[in-house]
């Protein structure tokens, strides 16, 4: 299996992979395939971190890290959002998912990102650094429990001195 750079080629297989993947998920809107499309037109998109897991020519998993920012007053500071991380039913818990998300804090970290934001399940994502981002000062505009807002720091104490709130872009909340 190789992890890749997504292209235009592999957008109809990443649609239906995400599909997939989120089909049986109790806390999916099921719109997650929809969001990846709008974000690829977005500016908050990033090609180098839209990744793809491949193997024998099919796709088996999709990682995106799009742009935001955590906003304080006049303050800005620039963090990536992961959503979604998705992989094939048929090939879950083979640890794809685990290899998507460290080769993508790899790729952030290349690209000067320093920390990363999710929402998400708060059993999975520790295992790969992520803490509850109520250990930072740092909110999400989000009406969900604190145990799954969640962030990592890529550099050591990266998020040390920063603190505010989470500025998604908008194709985040349009469907
Ligand atoms: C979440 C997901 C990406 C994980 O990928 P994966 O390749 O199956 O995961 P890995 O093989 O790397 O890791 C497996 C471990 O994660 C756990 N796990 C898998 N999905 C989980 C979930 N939704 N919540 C909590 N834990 C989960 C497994 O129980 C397993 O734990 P163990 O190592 O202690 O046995 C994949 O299951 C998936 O696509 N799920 C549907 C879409 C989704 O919920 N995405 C996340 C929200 S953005």
């Amino acid at each position: 299996m190789i992890i890749r750079q997504e292209n235009p080629q592999d957008h109809q297989a990443v649609f239906e992979l995400i599909q997939n993947a989120f089909a049986n998920e109790i806390h999916s809107d099921h719109q997650e395939e929809f969001l990846v499309e709008r974000l690829r037109k977005s500016e908050a998109f990033v090609p180098e971190l839209s990744l793809v897991a491949e193997s024998e020519g099919k796709i088996l998993g999709f990682i995106l890290l799009t742009k935001i920012k955590i906003k304080n007053g006049k303050e800005e500071f620039e963090s990536l959002a992961l959503a979604p991380v998705a992989v094939h039913p048929d090939f879950q818990n083979q640890g794809i998912g685990g290899k998507l998300i460290r080769f993508a804090h790899e790729k952030a970290k290349e690209h000067n990102y320093t920390s990363i934001a999710l929402l998400g399940h708060e059993n999975y994502y520790p295992k790969f650094g992520y803490q509850l981002a109520k250990n930072f000062e740092i909110q999400f505009p989000f009406d969900v429990p604190d145990e799954n807002c969640m962030m990592i720091e890529l550099l050591e104490n990266s998020l040390q001195k920063v603190s505010g709130t989470i500025s998604y872009p908008k194709e985040f909340f349009e469907n």
